[in-house]
C-alpha cells in the first residue's frame, strides 16, 4: 500500500559539493490546506508551500524530497528510511502529532540527522493542548507562526544547522 504521498516530481537534485539533501514532511490534514480553517492557516495550498520550498531550495542549492502523510506510523517509516538512505536533515510539520506522538519523537531522537520543527500557526497563542510539543526537545529548533514562511525559514534553519554541525 502506498498511502504516503511522495511528490516525486518535486524531488530536486542539484549535485555539487555543497548540495544538501533535505527531507520535508507534512503531517496529518496538511493536505487540506487552502480549504482547512483558512482564518488560522491562510489560503495557501500545500502545492503553494511546496512550490515556494522548491524555489528556495534551488536558490540555496539544496535537494528536496517532500512527503505528506496522515498516519503516524507512515511518518515514522519515512523518517527511518529517508534518514538512512538519503537525507542530511529534516524539516517537519508534525501537525496534530506534535502534541501527542511519542513515536515520532523517539524516531527523531533515534536517527543521526537533525530536524527542524515548523508550524504555520502560532501554536502558543492557541488552545492550551497545542502548547505542548513532544517534538521540540529532540529538534534542533523550531519556527512557528509565520504561515507559509515558517517552512522557508525552517529550510534555512535546517541548512544553518548542518553548516554549524549541530544534530
Ligand atoms: C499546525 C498546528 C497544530 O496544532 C495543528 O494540529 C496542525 C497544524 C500548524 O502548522 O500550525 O494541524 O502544525
Amino acid at each position: 500500500m502506498k498511502t504516503p504521498q511522495k511528490y516525486s516530481g518535486w524531488c530536486l537534485r542539484h549535485g555539487g559539493l555543497m548540495s544538501k539533501n533535505i527531507l520535508v514532511i507534512h503531517g496529518p490534514n496538511l493536505n487540506l490546506l487552502g480549504k482547512r480553517e483558512p482564518k488560522i492557516y491562510g489560503k495557501c495550498t500545500l502545492e503553494d508551500i511546496n512550490g515556494a520550498l522548491k524555489k528556495e531550495a534551488k536558490k540555496l542549492g539544496a535537494s528536496l524530497r517532500i512527503f505528506q502523510a496522515n498516519l503516524e506510523g507512515e511518518i515514522v517509516n519515512i523518517i527511518q528510511e529517508q534518514s538512512e538512505e538519503w537525507a542530511d536533515a529534516i524539516v517537519i510539520n508534525p501537525a496534530a502529532y506534535t502534541h501527542t506522538s511519542v513515536a515520532i519523537r523517539d524516531c527523531l531522537a533515534a536517527v543521526r540527522i537533525p530536524a527542524v520543527e515548523v508550524h504555520i500557526s502560532n501554536v502558543f497563542g492557541r488552545e492550551e493542548f497545542r502548547h505542548k510539543s513532544f517534538i521540540a526537545p529532540v529538534a534542533a529548533g523550531g519556527v512557528y507562526g509565520f504561515g507559509k514562511e515558517s517552512y522557508i525559514l525552517g529550510l534555512q534553519a535546517a541548512l544553518y544547522t548542518l553548516k554549524n554541525g549541530k544534530k
